[in-house]
């Protein structure tokens, strides 16, 4: 595998790292991890607490402002890595002098866990923003050479988006909504979005994948070898294997016209009985077409996208679901790639809009948590959530996508993803404040609050949660003899993951990970096979 850092140097620092062993002491060498970064990445690219941009650097990407506050660990330097070669230099120098980095690509991690540590730590970022290029494929269709990318994961899905659909109107990538969301981040748990239910999660389509272990070796696919490529597609879990510097993804065909709609429903409007009725239908709908529910206050909020016309798309919602009362005012017919910032920054959006690495949530602070729904849940307790939880002046809101369709004929073990057959939606429970009011306590409490009492109506052994929505109430990593616990990462890792492939991820980062260099507080904790 290619890499620009100087072969003669990157063998220095392999031989300086295997002369010292790893020490992780409390007083870190600081002095000279600094030394070494300082004498292995260009100076404009690093930034101590000393230099006077850090603090703005250190908050370039954070889509949380509940860890911009003065109790939050911050690191003690970050690396702005423009290229593979200062990746490198900043794993070989970190582990070298007992220093523990923390991977940025888009800063969305729930948690802060890309940028922040929740416990005292001495440890560094390595913020991949300025690697971020998009180099779109074609393919060759008649002799089955399919349409590919190769982006690198400080890229947003905005420019991802941006650069297949400038390259052809007939292409696109299933992953998220959020035009800013990091490329590196999301791969690493899933990814999914409105094309979800025709074409499964954005880590379905990864081909092949460029990683620093921590030994500072760029890997490809081939290099990492198939447990690790397995475990690296959505089992990342925040930087558990190492850090991909880039991802080649397989494209997907989509129709010239695409239709969107939203209709939003008061309970006045028979909201309870329309989701009620929703959460099977939706999940059973033809592949083409994803309607999703946005529930807060005393409304259901139906957002949806067909992969086709609205001619088309009329008369599969008369026959399939029509309480929702679809007609041809609903329609908004437009290209895939227009449909972007349609549905996620509203119909005054354009294209190029997608490409602003910044968006008004960058301003808020927020807590969420996830859950998935197999069964679905009684009209009664719908009552009861719009008539509590929903009415309370606190609440937050509650976002519901649908499964079913490719998503749910991916086996459970085919990435490390596990929520697939059976799944009807995943339900995203969501709460904001911010613009200097309040702590966040009652917010906070709300989320915690709604998640005990959907207990009973919602999966079970696990519970089942989505990594992407990550959330540290699940459990943490406890260290013992200096690694990882295992038994102690179940509480946490089987919810993500499922009880089969968290082992399997945890012999993965053995593999790979040995001493655990790459660890934080939802990391996989490394498994000998014979444990
Ligand atoms: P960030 O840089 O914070 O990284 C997240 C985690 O991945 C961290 O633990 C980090 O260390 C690790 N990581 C980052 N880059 C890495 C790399 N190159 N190699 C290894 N590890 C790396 N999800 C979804 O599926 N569908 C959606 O529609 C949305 N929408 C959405 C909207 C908004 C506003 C937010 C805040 C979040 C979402 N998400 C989402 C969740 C999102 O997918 C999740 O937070 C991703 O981890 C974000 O990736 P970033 O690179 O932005 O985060």
């Amino acid at each position: 595998m290619q890499s620009s850092m100087a072969p003669s140097r990157t063998m220095a620092l392999l031989a300086m790292l295997l002369v010292s062993r790893l020490f992780f002491c409390s007083q870190a060498s600081t002095d000279g991890f600094l030394a070494c970064l300082t004498a292995s990445v260009p100076e404009q690219l690093l930034f101590t607490r000393s230099s006077p941009s850090f603090a703005s650097v250190l908050a370039s990407s954070v889509r949380n402002r509940r860890f911009l506050t003065q109790a939050t660990v911050r690191p003690l330097c970050v690396v702005t890595a423009t290229n593979a070669s200062h990746v490198q230099a900043a794993v070989v120098c970190g582990r070298q002098h007992g220093v523990r980095l923390r991977v940025r690509s888009g800063g969305h991690d729930y948690e802060g866990l890309s940028y922040r540590s929740a416990r005292p730590e001495t440890f560094f970022v390595v913020d991949l923003a300025g690697l971020r290029s998009v180099r779109v494929s074609l393919g060759i269709p008649r002799e089955g050479a399919p349409a590919t990318a190769w982006v690198d994961s400080g890229a947003t899905l905005g420019e991802l988006y941006h650069a297949i659909g400038k390259a052809s109107d007939r292409l696109a990538f299933p992953a998220g909504l959020c035009p800013t969301v990091g490329v590196g981040g999301h791969l690493s748990g899933g990814g999914f979005g409105m094309l979800l239910r025709k074409h499964g999660l954005a880590v379905d389509h990864v081909v092949d994948a460029t990683m620093v272990d921590a030994e500072g070796r760029v890997l490809d696919r081939d290099a990492m070898g198939q447990d690790v490529f397995w475990a690296i597609r959505g089992g990342g879990g925040g930087g558990s294997f190492g850090i991909v510097l880039s991802w080649r993804v397989k494209l997907v065909a989509v129709p010239p016209t695409v239709t969107a709609f939203t209709i939003p429903r008061s309970v006045e409007q028979g909201a309870v009985d329309i989701l009620t009725k929703w959460q099977e239908v939706a999940p059973a709908l033809p592949d083409d077409l994803f309607v999703r529910v946005l529930v807060q206050r005393q409304v259901a909020k139906f957002q949806a996208l067909y992969l086709g016309t609205c001619d088309a798309l009329l008369p599969v919602m008369r026959r399939r679901f029509p309480e929702l009362g679809v007609n041809r005012t609903h329609c908004k017919e437009m290209t895939w790639l227009q449909s972007v910032p349609y549905v996620y920054l509203g119909s005054g959006a354009t294209v190029e809009d997608i490409l602003n690495r910044t968006d008004p949530v960058d301003t808020t602070s927020s807590k969420a948590t996830s859950d998935y729904v197999r069964h679905a849940i009684a009209r009664d307790v719908w009552e009861e959530i719009f008539a509590t939880w929903l009415a309370r002046p606190d609440a937050g809101l509650m976002i519901l996508d649908p499964y079913g369709g490719q998503m749910a004929r991916v086996p459970e073990a085919a990435t490390p993803f596990p929520h697939r057959a059976g799944v009807l939606y995943n339900v995203q429970y969501m709460n904001f404040w911010g613009g200097g009011g309040g702590d966040g306590a009652a917010q906070t409490a709300w989320v915690r609050d709604v998640y005990a009492f959907m207990e009973p109506h919602v999966s079970k052994n696990p519970r089942e949660a989505y990594v992407n929505y990550r959330d540290l109430d699940l459990g943490e990593n406890v260290v013992v003899g200096n690694v990882t616990s295992y038994e102690a990462g179940k509480v946490w890792g089987e919810k993500y993951y499922s009880k089969g492939n968290f082992r399997r991820l945890a012999m993965a980062k053995r593999q790979i990970d040995p001493d655990d260099y790459f660890r934080n507080e939802q990391s996989i904790p490394p498994l000998d096979a014979d444990d």
